[in-house]
């Protein structure tokens, strides 16, 4: 949720901060701008709309040579989408100008209290006001800008990655984190600073992630940390693992594409040197040393936001079956305010593609205090939720950049089936047979993904003519529900198309009174436990003469004759079907959203990291 960016060193500022503001733009989209400091002074340039716009804006200014500047994309928070509202923001003086992502908690009674003392305002952000607090106590103690940003903080409730600019420090760059994560890339006498490596990874390896409450200070090419007790810390320097073309769009369209495609690989990627099922081998690091908390837990409680929440409802299908824990799933935002009961015999799993959504991130500290261990399930390595979880398994999909979350979930899922075989093996609910069984049965999984892959272009048809639908409806019953509930979550996200997902048989206590000949119902109807009662579903839509649209398992002959389309996707164990049964719903709102002319991979009021409560 916004992105920033920071250069200082030897090249030129702005083609850095400008290409690495695209690279962000997955964070936020509505404006952006960039600050930089040379001869002709402190100068903010800003602009409503996406990272091209501003750019476009600046072809023909002379006065853009510089070698140190900070940039912002935009996600609004407070204020609305304008030129005003961009950052970054400059303080009252002039002096200083700084780019801030997060969001300031008391910036109403920080303001109340500035414009007191005479401040006026530009913008109606929380970020202009953070910048003249810092500026007010510059003014009032007389003291640096450092020692300044550093008592500031000490007074801000919320979140913040902030950098700052100094007219009277030409080679300097102050920057601190709270809640948003900030990476500082390390170069030969150059530094980066950004939201997260996309922007760093083309011009060095060598990263390090600041800490909450650290004040980062790069002068005359140094770099040094302290907290914000003003104690200093030793940055400890981590190499980057990440692939240039892993951020690229490599021939795709959209990214979304491209990640929807990479799931074969991804999903093998996850399972790479944890899972061989010949050896009858299924090991997760991350678990190692909390097996024992893990095995003897009373409970499991898994934790996430939207598409993550999901991959969790699968998870609770998971666990309950192969390891006979009861698993309870919950939506951080309820989650960490509704005073939950929990307790050191917990063990709490928190699922995370980004591992900076802010209300997974307070849930796990409401967990911590109560006692519970807490493991996470990411996909960004060293992101924030990575670290506040005492072990965890990252999902090594590679970056997703599409704002619609795909790959991630697929490994997400791949990380909990493994999390649930290895805890039902442990705990003597799987015996070694089946446990053996279901090890091949997951290892067979990229390929059949390879597979249901190629449906794509009868997929590509039957969003053609569903594309001017204003409804649709997702209905699957076990471990499918979830998947129904993906399938909307993903077409309503990018096509703006209303879609409910329901458990195919919750339809008649409600849902069914939408159903006419204009309602397009998605059911995932695949050769599993609760098939037969799943077809008894579609016979009631057809009934009322809805179109269906079926997902079923290849051979599939009775849904054929109900109804209107089916997708077959190859037979799997049931339990990991919605590895499989996901894709095509991918891609038929991948189709319906390209077709109605959509921002795919940046849809509207979206940001792919939601870093605000
Ligand atoms: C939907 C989507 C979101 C995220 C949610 C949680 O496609 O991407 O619903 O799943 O915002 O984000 P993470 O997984 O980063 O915590």
């Amino acid at each position: 949720m916004c992105g920033i960016v920071a250069y200082v060193g030897k090249q030129e500022a702005l083609p850095v901060i400008i290409k690495g503001l695209k690279r962000l733009e997955y964070r936020g989209y509505d404006s952006a701008g960039v600050a930089l400091l040379n001869e002709a002074g402190l100068n903010v340039y800003k602009k409503k709309g996406k990272v091209s716009e501003l750019e476009n804006s600046l072809i023909d200014n002379p006065d853009l040579h510089s070698h140190i500047g900070i940039g912002h994309t935009r996600w609004a928070t407070h204020g609305e989408p304008n030129d005003v509202n961009a950052h970054p923001h400059y303080s009252s003086s002039e002096n200083f100008a700084m780019i801030h992502n997060g969001i300031i908690e008391n910036y109403d009674v920080l303001k109340t209290d500035l414009i007191n003392k005479g401040y006026t305002f530009h913008s109606e952000t929380d970020s202009e006001v953070f910048i003249n607090f810092i500026e007010d106590i510059y003014q009032n103690n007389n003291c640096s800008l450092e020692e300044a940003v550093r008592l500031a903080l000490h007074k801000i409730v919320g979140a913040y990655a902030i950098v700052l600019m100094n007219k009277d420090e030409p080679d300097t760059l102050i920057a601190a984190r709270k809640g948003s994560p900030l990476v500082i890339g390390v170069g030969e006498g150059e530094y980066f600073l950004a939201s997260d490596a996309t922007p760093i990874v083309e011009y060095t390896n060598q990263v390090v992630y600041l800490d909450d409450y650290e004040i980062a200070v790069i002068r005359d090419a140094k770099l040094q940390i302290k907290t914000i007790e003003n104690v200093e810390t030793h940055p400890y320097i981590n190499q980057l693992e990440m692939e240039l073309e892993a951020i690229e769009k490599g021939g795709f369209e959209h990214f979304m594409l491209k990640e929807i495609s990479e799931q074969p690989r991804s999903i093998a990627d996850c399972m790479r040197g944890r899972l061989d099922a010949k050896g009858g081998r299924l090991v997760l690091g991350g678990l190692r040393d909390y097996m024992n908390k893990f095995q003897n837990a009373d409970r499991i409680i898994i934790t996430a936001c939207g598409t993550s929440w999901h991959a969790g409802l699968v998870a609770e299908y998971l666990f309950e079956e192969f390891a006979r824990v009861p698993v309870e799933v919950e939506y951080a935002s309820e989650f960490r305010y509704r005073n939950p009961v929990i307790n050191s015999k917990d063990f709490v799993i928190a699922i995370s593609q980004s591992g900076e959504t802010a209300d997974t991130l307070a849930a796990i500290e409401l967990a911590k205090e109560k006692g519970a261990t807490i493991f996470g399930v990411c996909n960004v390595v060293g992101s924030s939720i990575a670290r506040a979880t005492h072990a965890g398994s990252y999902t090594h999909a590679g970056p997703e950049i599409g704002v619609a979350s795909t790959k991630a979930f697929t490994a997400q899922i791949s990380v909990l089936s493994m999390m649930a075989l290895m805890l039902g093996y442990q705990r003597g609910t799987l015996p070694e047979s089946t446990y053996m069984q279901l090890l091949s049965e997951l290892e067979s999984i990229p390929a059949k993904v390879e597979k249901a892959l190629k449906l794509n272009n009868q997929i590509e048809k039957i969003a053609a003519q569903y594309k001017d639908a204003s409804n649709f409806l997702y209905l699957g019953r076990g471990y499918n529900f979830p998947v129904a509930l993906e399938g909307a979550l993903k077409l309503k996200e990018i096509s703006y198309i209303h879609a409910e997902g329901y458990p195919a048989a919750e339809m008649k206590h409600g849902p069914i009174a939408l159903i006419d000949e204009e309602m397009p119902v998605v059911f995932i109807a695949t050769q599993d436990s609760s098939y037969e009662k799943v077809v008894s579903n579609i016979q009631e839509v057809k009934a009322r003469k809805g179109k269906i649209i079926a997902v079923v398992t290849e051979g599939d002959q009775t849904v054929k004759k109900m109804a209107d389309h089916v997708i077959e996707i190859p037979m799997a164990h049931e339990a990991f079907v919605p590895l499989i049964s996901v894709v095509p719903l991918q891609q038929l709102s991948y189709h319906i959203a390209v077709m109605r002319g959509c921002n795919v991979d940046q849809p509207r009021n979206l940001a792919k990291s939601v870093t605000v409560e």
